[in-house]
């Protein structure tokens, strides 16, 4: 239950005060506060129809739209996000296509409010996952929460607590899980078709420009601001920062490995059928090819080992050629052969040693109706993408991050091997450096950061007594936007 104490309440004047001088336009600062005790939201039965509320509407928020709208049993009753314009534009849409305009809300703690909303749809910048995510099963809402679910690993074991604690369903946005070729393809895995599995490659072969430099300005009209930070720390407005390129900064987002990618790992980490964190891993890489505002790398090459087997995943932010026929995608490894998961969730194979195909596997799905079976049956193993799973997933993301984060610029002339006997790895390193070469990049002189090789007590969830890379297992919350310890 949250509840706003005396403390909190004078530190949230404070703050609204503060958020005044730096020029947020108020709106939402004046509601700066905790959301309030939970309301009585009903528990959607099987003969109801789900009133939803869709948060977060620029761009993957109207895809959401477009998967609920067309459903004979939900009705998106309410819509919240910080910019009036994006309000404005996604009514437009829900009236045109249900002939009724929703309630409208830029608070999205004034939402948690409205008795009228059954379960809540998210997508927003990373850093306000979890937070929103769990203030609304406090509040009684079952939750969509796009990926990845969580801004740190101290977030990411709150929601796999928080559906069971909170008694809610909650869905994380990892939509290939609702695929039928996705599912099979893992299913032929798991049922040893390919004997036993060694590694699993994810791939991110998205190429990305670059975002330019940008001065701060004036927060744009319409917007609260305030709220748009929520967690992350005060920090002027800038519009290189804000709606979409969020994903190329820390406090926000978490590079194309928490963008693009996390879809590509959770396939390998559920391929390999692992739930537990890996005993290691080390990233390295670098924003290569122009000088931008971005902070996270446009290459990574990051290795988690479990021992028994090794997840390889690669970011490729520049030009460059397909491996096996994939570019988004994951290729997974045993010892009779291998399957290759292509980007559109809709196709994967299975091939021999010899490459020759020996099985293929065809089909889509829908993630937004699997969520709304699962409000029904009020069962967390009728989804595909339990939240659960989104967030072990999405921590593998991290732990690559804070590798990589805590490492050091190494020339990319350095022929020193920095992965240890892992022939895999070693392979992956050269193509990453031809890669480079092949887009122009001097290895003679350039560097690279060499992230640090972290010991994971895959227990306890941190790096033991590694203090530095502890400290990168959370963030300092912004209050009174505190992700609770306890729920
Ligand atoms: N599953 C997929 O295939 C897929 C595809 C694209 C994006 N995504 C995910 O969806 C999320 C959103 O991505 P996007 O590209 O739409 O980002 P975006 O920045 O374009 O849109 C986010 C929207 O959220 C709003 N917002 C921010 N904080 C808010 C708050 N506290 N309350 C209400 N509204 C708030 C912003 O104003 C903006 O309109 C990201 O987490 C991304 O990873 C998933």
């Amino acid at each position: 239950m949250v509840k706003v104490t005396r403390r909190r309440f004078l530190e949230d004047s404070l703050l609204v005060a503060t958020a005044a001088l730096v020029g947020t336009d108020g709106i939402g600062s004046a509601l700066a506060q905790e959301p309030k005790t939970p309301n009585t939201t009903r528990t959607v039965g099987p003969n109801d129809r789900i009133r939803l509320a869709q948060i977060g509407m620029h761009g993957r928020g109207m895809a959401h739209l477009d998967g609920y709208l067309g459903q004979k049993d939900a009705t998106v009753v309410a819509i919240c996000d910080i910019d009036q314009h994006v309000t404005a534009n996604a009514a437009k849409v829900i009236e045109k296509k249900s002939g009724k305009a929703p309630r409208i809300y830029q608070d999205l703690r004034q939402l948690y409010e409205d008795k009228e909303v059954d379960a809540v749809s998210m997508a927003l910048p990373i850093h306000w996952h979890s937070l929103a995510a769990i203030w609304a099963m406090q509040a009684g809402k079952d939750v969509y929460v796009e990926k990845p679910v969580c801004h740190n690993l101290f977030e990411a074991q709150r929601m796999i607590e928080a559906p069971q604690k909170l008694s809610r369903i909650c869905q994380a946005g990892t939509q290939s899980r609702s695929h039928k070729a996705v599912q099979e393809a893992v299913a032929y895995i798991h049922a040893g078709k390919i004997g036993k599995v060694y590694l699993a490659r994810g791939l991110c072969y998205k190429p990305r420009g670059s975002i330019g430099i940008q001065p701060d300005g004036p927060v744009p009209a319409g917007v609260d601001y305030n709220i748009w930070l929520g967690p992350a720390p005060e920090r002027p407005f800038n519009p290189n920062r804000f709606h979409y390129n969020w994903h190329w900064f820390w406090d926000y987002g978490a590079g194309d490995l928490g963008n693009q990618g996390i879809h590509q790992m959770d396939i390998a980490r559920w391929a390999l059928n692992k739930t537990e964190l890996p005993n290691s891993v080390v990233s390295l890489g670098g924003r290569f090819g122009y000088v931008d505002q971005g902070e996270t790398p446009n290459t990574e090459l990051t290795l988690f080992d479990y021992g028994d087997a090794q997840l390889i995943f690669e970011v490729r932010g520049l030009k460059t050629d397909a491996l096996k026929g994939v570019k988004i995608g994951d290729i997974v490894y045993g010892e009779h052969g291998y399957v290759a998961f292509t980007g559109d969730y809709g196709k994967a194979a299975a091939f021999d040693n010899d490459g020759k195909v020996v099985q293929e596997f065809r089909g889509s799905g829908d993630h937004f109706r699997n969520y709304l079976d699962a409000i029904r049956s009020r069962k967390t193993s009728d989804l595909h993408a339990p939240v659960a799973e989104g967030a072990r997933s999405s921590a593998l993301c991290h732990l690559g991050n804070i590798s990589y984060r805590l490492g050091s610029p190494v020339p990319l002339s350095d022929k020193t091997n920095h992965f240890g006997s892992s022939k895999d790895a070693a392979e992956t390193f050269d193509r990453f450096e031809q890669h480079l070469s092949d887009n122009g990049v001097k290895l003679e002189r350039e560097t690279y950061r060499l992230g640090r090789a972290l010991k994971i007590n895959a227990q306890n969830w941190n790096f033991g007594n590694d203090q530095e890379a502890n400290a990168l297992l959370t963030r300092k919350y912004r209050a009174p936007f505190v992700v609770p310890e306890k729920l």
